[in-house]
């Protein structure tokens, strides 16, 4: 783990808990990744094999230990079973170093705020952890579910930054006003 990273693995909200991911966890990783309807719109995410879930895992995990922070698990307080994921992730946007918030939920879960919840609550501990790197969200223009999330989570759209990702275009939210592409 880097120096300045926080070594914080648990959060909470109301409703919810999140903790670092597992070995455990690959088998739920792979259920909601194989699942047509979760990647509708970032096809380029889904899952085939239990060996890519595996794989997933890994790299999650590998990045958990590179910086002290990642992708949770999302359940119930007190609950076992794996409602979805959400996190946060460095990378690059035109040359700028941001972190991308990332959620996921199992289909049987949606519709009942639980995607809000738990991105509100990363957003606020990117915040307060890592308030040097520009949080945002990319968002595909058709998923409008994803977009309300985003918005939730206190993001605001921020088109001079729209790019193009695995899946297409992407539309992109920051949490504060980030100034225009670097090039
Ligand atoms: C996007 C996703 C995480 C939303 O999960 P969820 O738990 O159902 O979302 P919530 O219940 O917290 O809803 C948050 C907002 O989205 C809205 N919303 C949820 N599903 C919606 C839908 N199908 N169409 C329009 N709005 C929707 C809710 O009404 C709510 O709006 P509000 O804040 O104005 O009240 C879920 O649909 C999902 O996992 N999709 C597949 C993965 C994905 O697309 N991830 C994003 C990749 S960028």
């Amino acid at each position: 783990m880097n120096d300045w990273s926080p070594a914080v693995e648990e959060l909470r909200t109301a409703r919810l808990a999140l903790r670092r991911p597992v070995q455990g966890d690959v088998e739920a990783i792979f259920e909601i990744h194989r699942d047509p309807r979760t990647c509708a719109h970032n096809p380029s995410d889904a899952l085939a094999w239990s060996q890519d879930a595996q794989d997933l895992y890994l790299r999650w995990n590998n990045q958990w230990q590179q910086y002290g922070y990642g992708y949770w698990v999302v359940r119930y307080h007190d609950s076992d079973q794996q409602l979805g994921f959400c996190g946060i992730k460095p990378m690059e946007l035109h040359g700028m170093k941001v972190l991308n918030l990332f959620y996921r939920f199992a289909a049987s879960a949606w519709g009942q705020g639980f995607a809000g919840e738990a991105a509100t609550e990363v957003t606020a501990w990117a915040s307060r952890h890592l308030p040097d790197l520009p949080l945002i969200a990319r968002v595909r223009p058709a998923n409008v579910a994803s977009q309300r999330v985003a918005i939730r989570a206190g993001l605001a759209r921020a088109e001079h930054l729209d790019a193009t990702g695995s899946d297409g275009l992407d539309w992109i939210y920051t949490a504060k006003p980030l100034a225009a592409r670097v090039s």
